[in-house]
């Protein structure tokens, strides 16, 4: 087994990675197998819905990403998100979200978990004092996604973190867009982590996935409990595509925010683009805070054009270079318009714009991605 690394680059090539019970092999078989056999009671796999090898390698190379004891992998990222926050609340329990977290995990609890008395309070701003207002004597959990979904809004991790623990609240955050190489939510306090490794993580748009990390004991209770019982684990194949993508992450990010600072550049002289949202601008109104907690910016952002939803329509299909769809994070551009398909009422609570335009800039020619968006732009105008 290596040692002695320096960044992530050493942990996404080689960490977890011992060649010699491979014969050598630089790539890890796949362990595509069920079950294990042993005439021996011998503590190890036995059963891959609880363990194997393959998943081990994917979740080690993440914990040490993310700065953790332990990394647990998932079905999917909403798998992993629904264990860790079932891990936290029991019926009765009431949690404290970002008003802007993910709809589906925003779902999750305000609607699924209801039927267990379960109860929620979704606070819009992310600075500490409004997250404190809200907590009750049964409160649990405070959820944040940071950036959030559409918007791209800061939370406080660290200030909000410490209040949280103080009264005995656990804090989860929702890691996806920054990825662990641009925030890690542990060192600045919160207890648990969540990744859909369907986006920058694995990164090809060739896989749905997801994540957890944190402490040891918390993870291993998650493991034993939320994810084995309800059987939400991560399947061999799925674990070898995402340590593959991995490999890449650095690589890619970097790629990646290049490519989205000069196209923000570019958009923020648009005559047809009246506002962007976007961690890394200069004049971010969060600058301090954003300084603070996170090291990096990806390429998954919104802007407001000058045009309303008809021209918005006309936009998505003009684009040629990008692609109209969901997800993120992919080697692809892809553009998304939440005003075309949100239920008007949460996209108006979460004050999402119906002529918002989200895109996630992909791998592709600097210049390909900007003509493409300007002709999209120009040829859109009301
Ligand atoms: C911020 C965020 N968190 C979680 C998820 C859910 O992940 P998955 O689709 O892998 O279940 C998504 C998916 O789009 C997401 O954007």
């Amino acid at each position: 087994m290596k040692q002695g690394f320096l960044g992530p680059e050493d942990i996404v090539t080689h960490a977890g990675d011992d060649y010699s019970k491979h014969l050598g092999a630089i790539i890890p078989p796949i362990y595509q197998t069920s079950l294990f056999t042993s005439k021996e009671i011998s503590g190890g796999y036995y059963y891959s819905r609880a363990s194997n090898p393959t998943v081990e390698l994917a979740e080690v190379k993440i914990a040490a990403l993310e700065g953790a004891e332990r990394g647990l992998c998932f079905s999917s990222g909403m798998a992993a998100i629904s264990a860790g926050i079932l891990h936290y609340v029991k019926s009765g329990s009431h949690v404290v979200m970002h008003r802007n977290a993910y709809v589906p995990t925003q779902h999750f609890v305000g609607r699924y978990l209801a039927r267990f008395g379960v109860t929620v309070t979704f606070v819009a701003a992310g600075d500490c004092a409004s997250f404190e207002a809200a907590f009750r004597p049964e409160t649990s959990l405070v959820y944040l996604e940071s950036p959030s979904t559409f918007l791209f809004q800061i939370q406080d991790i660290e200030d909000i973190a410490r209040a949280a623990r103080l009264r005995g609240i656990a804090t989860m955050v929702d890691n996806t867009w920054a990825t662990p190489l641009h925030q890690n939510p542990l060192a600045l306090g919160a207890d648990l982590v969540a990744h859909s490794a369907s986006k920058y993580l694995g990164g090809h748009s060739d896989l749905v996935a997801g994540a957890l990390a944190g402490k040891a004991d918390t993870l291993e209770t998650i493991a034993r409990n939320e994810r084995d019982l309800i059987g939400s684990c991560m399947d061999p194949h799925q674990a070898w595509l995402l340590t593959r993508g991995l490999r890449t992450l650095p690589l890619r990010m970097e790629k990646h925010a290049e490519n989205t600072r000069k196209v923000v550049a570019f958009l923020q002289q648009h005559s047809q683009v009246t506002r962007i949202l976007w961690p890394g601008l200069e004049d971010h109104p969060d600058r301090a805070l954003i300084d603070r907690q996170m090291k990096g910016s990806s390429g998954l952002f919104s802007f407001v054009p000058k045009f309303g939803r008809v021209g918005v329509e006309k936009f998505l299909k003009t684009l040629s270079c990008f692609e109209v769809g969901p997800s993120w994070g992919g080697f692809e551009s892809l553009a998304i318009s939440p005003g075309l398909f949100m239920a008007e009422a949460e996209r108006t609570e979460m004050a999402i714009p119906d002529n918002l335009i989200r895109v996630s800039i992909g791998l592709e020619n600097l210049e390909t991605i900007l003509s493409d968006l300007d002709s999209a732009l120009q040829g859109s105008r009301a």
